[in-house]
Parts: C-alpha cells; structure tokens; sequence
C-alpha cells in the first residue's frame, strides 16, 4: 500500500492502514541501525531541511540522525541564527527555502498550524516535527511502535495519559492515534490542565478516550502509563499551587505505579523533569523505556523520510 499524502501534518489525518505502514515501515529501517556502518543509500541525492523555530533534543537530532542514515543530505536552520530575527515571515522564509528544492521540510513551530501554513506553499513534503499545542506526529508514531513491540498490539491496552494534557501536542498526537487503533485512553492530571468536554467512560471500552477521577483511578490497571511535562512555555501561570504539590498529587512515583498491571510500562515524550511528573527510581527502574523511545525515534523518522521523500 502507498502512502498517498504529500505532507505529515497530524495524526488526525491518518487512517489506521496508514499509521501501520509507517510502523511497519519504521519496522524494516529498524536494523540499519544496530549495524557498524548504520548507512543506506536509499535518499541518496535527497536534501533534508531540519527548520526549527523551538528548542529541541531528541527531534530534531534524530531527524538528521534518520536522514543522514538514508544518505540524504541534512540541512539544520534555527530561527536564532535564521533572517527571521530580522523580520522575514513565515512564508517567506518557506518560499525561499523551497527556491532551493529541497525534498522534505521539518518544521518545529510554536504556532499551532505553522507546518499547514508551509505545506501549502512549498512543493517539498512538509513534515509537522511540534506545532505550538497542537500535534507531534512523529513522537505518537514512536512512542506506538515502542508499545507494539512490547506488547504485541496496541488494541485493547488501557493507556493512562498524565499531566499537562491541555497544553501537550504529544498528548493530542497520541490521543488522536491510540484511539484509531483501539486502544482505551485514559487522562488524569489537574482539572486545570484537562481538556473540556470529555465525559468519564466506565467501564473502559477499545478506541475511546475518557477523564479517570485521579491518577490512581487512571493507573489503576494500565498496560501503558504515559507521562507528561508541564509546558511552562505555554501557560501563562496558575494552573496549579507549586512544582511540590503538582508532585504529590499528580507524579508517578514506585508506589501509585504498583497500581498498574504488572507487565505496565512507563512512557514519556521528554525532556523529563525529575522530581516533578515523574521520581528518578521510576524513571531509572525496570518499566521505563524512555530511552527506548528515543532509540525508535530514529527508524520512525527514517520510515516517515523514506515514504515521504521519494524512496525507491
Ligand atoms: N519529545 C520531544 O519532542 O523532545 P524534544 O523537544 O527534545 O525534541
């Protein structure tokens, strides 16, 4: 099955056929890189642009890692050092990089929308690497294809999401995914940082999203716990009292992760703030793959590079 979109801009605009294809995809590319010479040549000829308007670790290192693995050439721009801080737009900045004919632009933005904006304008594909609030595609596709391999499927798992859910892309990317592929999502966090509108789902059914009454009643169970950073960057304050009793309240510590199924695993996006959404004992012990979904960052970006740039 090919894949039929020019751009990556969401989740939301996935079928599920397609969400698999990119795992499977991220699936083959996965070998690549446990060898010694972690090199194909598949985008030979290729150019990559890394267009950054956020700080970023692990995206945008691994889609220079990915690209730079299918030989292509890999380009990174960050706004500081970029003519917009002399006030070039947006899309005039695109429309100059397009002069250029670059294959793929990936674009980290704190603007909801800015990569729809690109995408329009530019015949390069467009791949949404964080948009403000929004959606972080490529982290939903990683963090799901860190759950299949260690569960075996995605259908069925009770997923507890926890935190900042209002201001995470990453949560709305994988809410959005997580569903269509028929899990049961479950968010906890403080009432302030929930999003409006979603009704409390008991008994838990596959595919749907709901509020739990507290993280306890969200870990309760749970095959995969997902925390999640708050995005001081994106509030304005007063969400909640202090960093101490967010931690109390609402960080996963060795005691509420008991709660959870005894195979669960424990997920987070990154960067972690020890102390804080999540204890250092959990963060270092036996059910954490953060660091494994770093590792699967790069052949999912890889596969998302390969499908959308012209592979042969
Ligand atoms: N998960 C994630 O997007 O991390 P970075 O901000 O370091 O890219």
């Amino acid at each position: 099955m090919p894949f039929k979109h020019k751009d990556l801009l969401g989740i939301e605009d996935l079928g599920s056929e397609e969400i698999n294809l990119i795992l499977d995809t991220a699936e083959t590319f996965r070998d690549i890189n446990q060898r010694q010479i972690k090199k194909v040549p598949t985008l030979r000829g290729k150019t990559v642009i890394n267009l950054f308007f956020e700080a970023s670790t692990r995206t945008r290192t691994s889609f220079e890692i990915a690209a730079k693995r299918l030989s292509a050439d890999a380009i990174n721009i960050s706004a500081s050092t970029s003519s917009v801080v002399k006030g070039e737009t947006l899309i005039d900045t695109a429309l100059n990089l397009q002069a250029m004919a670059p294959d793929a632009i990936v674009i980290r933005h704190p603007s909801s929308g800015a990569p729809h904006q690109i995408a329009k304008v530019v015949n390069a594909a467009v791949i949404n690497a964080g948009d403000g609030a929004h959606e972080h595609p490529t982290q939903a596709l990683l963090d799901a294809w860190t759950i299949r391999q260690k569960k075996g499927r995605i259908a069925g798992l009770k997923v507890a999401i926890i935190g900042d859910v209002l201001h995470s892309r990453v949560a709305r990317s994988n809410a959005h995914l997580l569903t269509k592929m028929g899990a049961h999502v479950v968010l906890a966090g403080p009432r302030t940082l929930l999003p409006l509108g979603l009704d409390k789902i008991i008994p838990p059914a596959a595919g749907t999203i709901g509020l739990a009454e507290n993280v306890e009643a969200a870990i309760k169970d749970a095959d995969v716990v997902m925390m999640l950073r708050i995005q001081m960057e994106r509030q304005s304050g007063g969400f909640f009292p202090t960093l101490r009793e967010y931690s109390i309240h609402f960080g996963l510590n060795r005691r509420r992760l008991e709660m959870a199924k005894d195979d669960v695993i424990v997920l987070h996006p990154g960067p972690i703030n020890r102390g804080v959404e999540i204890d250092s004992d959990v963060v270092d012990g036996p059910y954490s793959l953060i660091l494994d979904q770093v590792n699967n960052g790069v052949a999912v970006r890889m596969a998302v590079l390969y499908l959308l740039a012209g592979g042969d």
